[in-house]
């Protein structure tokens, strides 16, 4: 086992960061660089240094109460303004039932996580590099898997995971709802970020799953933070948000921050049937603008700063090794 897991720092420590499509650059245009050309599953304009400290990839998942309410799509876009910054992006898809994330950005991959778990296949294997300056982890079948391992498959699961510490950013969709496999994700995180819209249904979904993680999970600096989709106006946003973070604080004690909200916008369906990103289709649509905004807090605020991949997986399966 430790031979193993030695074996996988070495190759990552000799691949550096080049295993992903790095290097983008904020320069040149709005999206010359997530959009550019791609050759050898590189962008083919070098970028900066944006050589990673290893291990730091700050991880983020996007989850929700109720279903349909935009995580996806949330996700993706996020990542594409992170890689607009020059970071390097990985988004893996923790939806236990669809494969959202291949869809709106129209890849079919040929293997997702469950080959990792079963150890027919590497990361690096499954890892797919998209044109748009990211990269993703089909994950929809492989995820389910993740409460089967036993424990020579945990062990090498944990190594392979490990092997994504090279990116910045580690962007986790999830799926709407309570699996344990998901809630365990969620709770070791540097940032949890909650989607909800302003319907009744979805608010009562999305505070389920606050509450879930306040009491299920010793989670005193847990980098909640909220972002209200499809809204209409600022006012509508900051109603919902006010509300949710309200009775958070007083029913459970816990520190809900309001990252921002995203417009109702009809580039976000179009984008989807045309399975592209909206931030790509129309970087200045209302929905793209909000995203952008989203990133630029989520840049200045605070996170758990825990120490990485490594340390959440740490968390996530210390207990059980
Ligand atoms: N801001 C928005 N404006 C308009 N439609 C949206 C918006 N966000 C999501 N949608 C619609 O909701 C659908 C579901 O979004 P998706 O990201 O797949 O949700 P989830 O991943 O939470 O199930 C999208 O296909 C789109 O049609
Ligand atoms: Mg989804």
């Amino acid at each position: 086992m430790e031979d193993q897991a030695e074996r996988l720092r070495e190759i990552v420590r000799q691949r550096g960061p080049a295993g992903f499509v790095g290097g983008v650059t904020p320069s040149g245009g709005p999206f010359a660089a997530v959009t550019g050309p791609v050759e050898n599953g590189k962008p083919a304009g070098t970028g900066r240094n944006h050589r990673s400290r290893e291990g730091k990839a700050r991880i983020i998942t996007i989850t929700s109460g109720k279903g349909g309410v935009g995580k996806t799509n949330l996700s993706v876009n996020l990542a594409l303004a992170y890689a607009r910054l020059g970071k390097k992006v990985v988004v893996m898809d923790a939806d236990l039932g669809l494969a959202n994330v291949n869809v709106i950005l129209d890849v079919i991959p040929k293997y997702n996580l469950y080959h990792v778990i079963r150890k027919q296949k590497t990361m690096r294997d499954i890892l797919v590099e998209t044109d748009y300056g990211i990269s993703i982890v089909p994950g929809a079948s492989g995820f389910s898997q993740i409460a089967n391992m036993n424990d020579d498959e945990r062990q090498n699961f944990i190594n392979e995971l490990e092997t994504l510490s090279v990116a910045d950013i580690i962007i986790i969709d999830t799926s709407a709802g309570v699996s344990s496999n998901v809630m365990d994700f969620i709770a070791a995180a540097d940032d949890a970020v909650i989607v909800t819209t302003p319907e009744p249904t979805a608010i009562t979904d999305a505070y389920g799953i606050i509450k879930i993680i306040a009491t299920e999970y010793e989670t005193p600096n847990m980098g909640l933070k909220l972002v209200v989709n499809r809204v209409k106006s600022v006012a509508e946003a900051k109603k919902v948000a006010d509300r949710m973070i309200n009775i958070a604080g007083q029913f459970l004690n816990l520190k809900v921050d309001y990252l921002g909200f995203v417009y109702d916008d009809v580039m976000v369906s179009n984008a989807v049937l045309r399975q592209r990103p909206f931030m790509v289709i129309d970087p200045k649509c209302k929905a793209s603008l909000c995203v952008q905004h989203i990133v630029d807090r989520m840049e200045k605020s605070d996170h758990r700063a825990s120490g990485g991949f490594g340390a959440m997986l740490n968390r996530l399966f210390g207990k059980k090794n």
